[in-house]
């Protein structure tokens, strides 16, 4: 059954740090080459925050020029909710430290984790709220400093990741065609093997033990991941859209998560559309986990991809594992 929410993404801007990170430059930390990484992923570059920048700080950076663009004021901003697995630490969250720098004094927030579909489990809380009456603005924010947390003599992760942030304003929907339609979320906790930080919560705090033996950076079975992703991204895809009566054929455009460009091929190809309504920034940023589908929105805003009322699929699959798909009308 369709899960419509009165709601409609009204603004979108992002942030990237301005250190660019080519693959040139990852040969010389790890025994690696462009050729491998080009061809097994799609990356050819991605950007690197400087020591001190932290989640908080990119997303407020995403934040400050969403408002601005839109002309909305701080203080009219009723929620901030913050999809991160980089907060700049355990507590405060940090969208309590992005609510403070932005001076949005009329807001509550929470951060929420959810990895690679956590900026759509975000954006579907946020929804909620807007939809129900209880927020007119809600700010949704995707924000990782990946390299905070990447072992950088593991060549087998080290290359896939990159830093950014990105943000959207959420506001009420005034009809039936315009806004969120529908969306469909799911978690299978037995692939949470295969993607994950050992150490540094309750199970194993910090020692000197964990610092040892590298378990405060990402392990990932890649070759599991590659395989449940290629799958469930199509499924998903496909279930949002025959619930809805729709077929890819009605899609104007697709962000997906950009995790690995053979991922998005394979959904691409099942869901039979050309590379002119699918986004692919991976070349450019790698895989930044919850900044990737804003960060693909404003690509999308930017190159004059997004038209008001074309149908758009948001479509991420990630630790977890979790996924998300949202089905939206585009409403600016
Ligand atoms: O965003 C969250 C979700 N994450 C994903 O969706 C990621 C899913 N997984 C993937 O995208 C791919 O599995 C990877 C890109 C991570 C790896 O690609 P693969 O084609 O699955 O490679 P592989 O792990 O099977 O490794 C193949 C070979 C190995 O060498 P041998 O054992 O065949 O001699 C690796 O040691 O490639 C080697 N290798 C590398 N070689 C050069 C692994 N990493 C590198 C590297 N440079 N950076």
């Amino acid at each position: 059954m369709s899960q419509r929410i009165a709601a409609k993404i009204t603004g979108v801007a992002g942030y990237l740090p301005p250190r660019v990170v080519t693959n040139a430059d990852m040969e010389k930390i790890v025994d690696t080459s462009d050729e491998w990484i080009r061809t097994r992923t799609g990356i050819r570059e991605r950007r690197f925050a400087e020591p001190g920048m932290a989640a908080s700080h990119m997303g407020t950076e995403a934040a400050k020029k969403l408002l601005a663009d839109r002309g909305v004021n701080p203080e009219e901003i009723g929620l901030i909710v913050v999809a991160t697995v980089t907060p700049d630490m355990f507590f405060p969250a940090t969208a309590c430290l992005i609510q403070d720098r932005l001076g949005a004094s009329n807001a509550w927030g929470f951060d929420l984790s959810g990895a690679c579909s956590g900026f759509l489990y975000a954006l579907t809380v946020a929804a909620q709220f807007v939809g129900a009456g209880t927020h007119k603005k809600a700010l949704v924010v995707g924000s990782d400093v990946m390299t905070s947390i990447l072992d950088f003599t593991d060549r087998a992760t080290c290359v896939l990741f990159g830093d950014g942030a990105g943000a959207v304003l959420v506001e009420p929907a005034t009809s039936d065609t315009e806004g969120i339609i529908d969306f469909v979320h799911d978690v299978d906790g037995s692939g949470g093997c295969n993607l994950y930080m050992p150490a540094g919560g309750s199970l194993h705090p910090a020692s000197h033990e964990t610092v040892e033996k590298r378990m405060h950076y990402v392990h990932q079975e890649g070759q599991q991941v590659f395989k449940y992703a290629v799958r469930r991204m199509s499924d998903l895809a496909c279930e949002v859209l025959q619930r809805n009566g729709l077929s890819s054929r009605d899609l104007s455009l697709v962000v997906p998560h950009q995790a690995n460009l053979r991922i998005i091929r394979a959904m691409q190809e099942r869901l039979g559309m050309d590379d002119s309504k699918v986004i692919v920034n991976i070349d450019r940023y790698g895989n930044t986990t919850a900044a990737t589908i804003p960060l693909g929105l404003k690509d999308a805003v930017e190159q004059g991809r997004l038209r008001k009322g074309d149908l758009v699929l948001l479509i991420a699959v990630g630790a977890g594992y979790t996924t998300g798909a949202i089905l939206m009308r585009w409403a600016y």
